[in-house]
């Protein structure tokens, strides 16, 4: 029995070649029957590949097992309280026109968007929404908590290898979301791993989607060449919400807001 035959055996789900007893009535995807694989015969040898919905399957686990907390995965455009604030009004349209637009552009120099400002504005809410809504039409996503993910990353600076395979995972990411961008003390070594990953991502045009307490000029202060390729990147889609009344945490907890 050769390798393939034998993991055949062992996942009795996946479809035959030539079209085999199905197990399951109801499919999430027809294309490989949930299984994430698809096999199929090519110059008369039978080859196995990863089905499409594989990368998105396995994006919304990582994303499950993040720092992101079970609520905030539930967070959405329709939940997200405008109070008829101009600004906040603004901040919702452009999170929900680039997830319309997002194929269309995807692969164009402003491929991104970015939420910055006031604690508690609801940035990593939009910007949560936007990753479900993408997840949604089958763009797999991947989530970078800035503060922890550099922390770790950093440990590994003198590991070459180690080092290239933890910041390749977002360098590479199909989109890339990092939440709360520049978070706490900065130092030579963020500019330079940060440059890395942005400057890879800005040459590749790469998605980013972006959650940051900066404003423009607090991205250019840290490094003008990280701030000016996200700046770029996102181009119109910025919004930048200032001011402490937009702090819902803070109304929430002065009983302002009682949803
Ligand atoms: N306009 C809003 N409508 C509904 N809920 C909101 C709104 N703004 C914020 N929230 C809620 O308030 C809480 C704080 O928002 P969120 O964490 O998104 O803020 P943030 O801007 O990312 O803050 P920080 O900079 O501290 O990370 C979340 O539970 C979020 O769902
Ligand atoms: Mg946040
Ligand atoms: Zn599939």
């Amino acid at each position: 029995m050769d390798r393939l035959e034998m993991w055949l055996k062992a996942h009795p789900k996946v479809p035959k070649p030539e079209g085999g007893e199905r197990v399951q009535k109801h499919y999430d995807c027809r294309k490989c029957y949930d299984t994430g694989v698809i096999i199929f015969v090519q110059d008369g040898y039978t080859v196995m590949r990863n089905c499409s919905c594989y990368e998105v399957k396995r994006a919304k686990e990582l994303m499950e097992k993040s720092e992101l907390s079970e609520e905030f995965l539930k967070k959405s455009f329709d939940s997200f309280d405008t109070k008829k604030e101009p600004v906040l009004i603004n901040a919702k349209n452009k999170a929900v026109n680039y997830v319309k637009n997002f194929k269309k552009n995807r692969h164009s120099r402003h491929n991104s968007i970015m939420f910055g400002g006031q604690p508690g504005c609801g940035k990593t809410h939009l910007g949560t929404a936007i990753c479900s809504s993408l997840m949604d039409m089958g763009i797999p996503v991947i989530y970078m908590p800035y503060r922890n993910t550099m922390t770790k990353i950093k440990q590994h600076i003198l590991d070459e290898t180690v080092y290239s395979s933890e910041l390749g995972r977002y360098m590479d990411a199909p989109v890339l979301y990092i939440d709360d961008l520049l978070k706490g003390k900065l130092t030579e070594t963020d500019v330079n791993v940060m440059y890395e990953l942005i400057n890879y991502r800005y040459m590749n045009n790469l998605p980013l989607i972006i959650s940051t307490e900066k404003d423009l000029e607090g991205l250019l202060v840290f490094d003008e060449a990280i701030g000016s390729r996200i700046i770029e990147m996102c181009k119109d889609n910025i919004a930048l919400i200032k001011g402490k009344k937009f702090n819902y945490r803070m109304s929430k907890l002065a009983g302002r807001i009682t949803a």
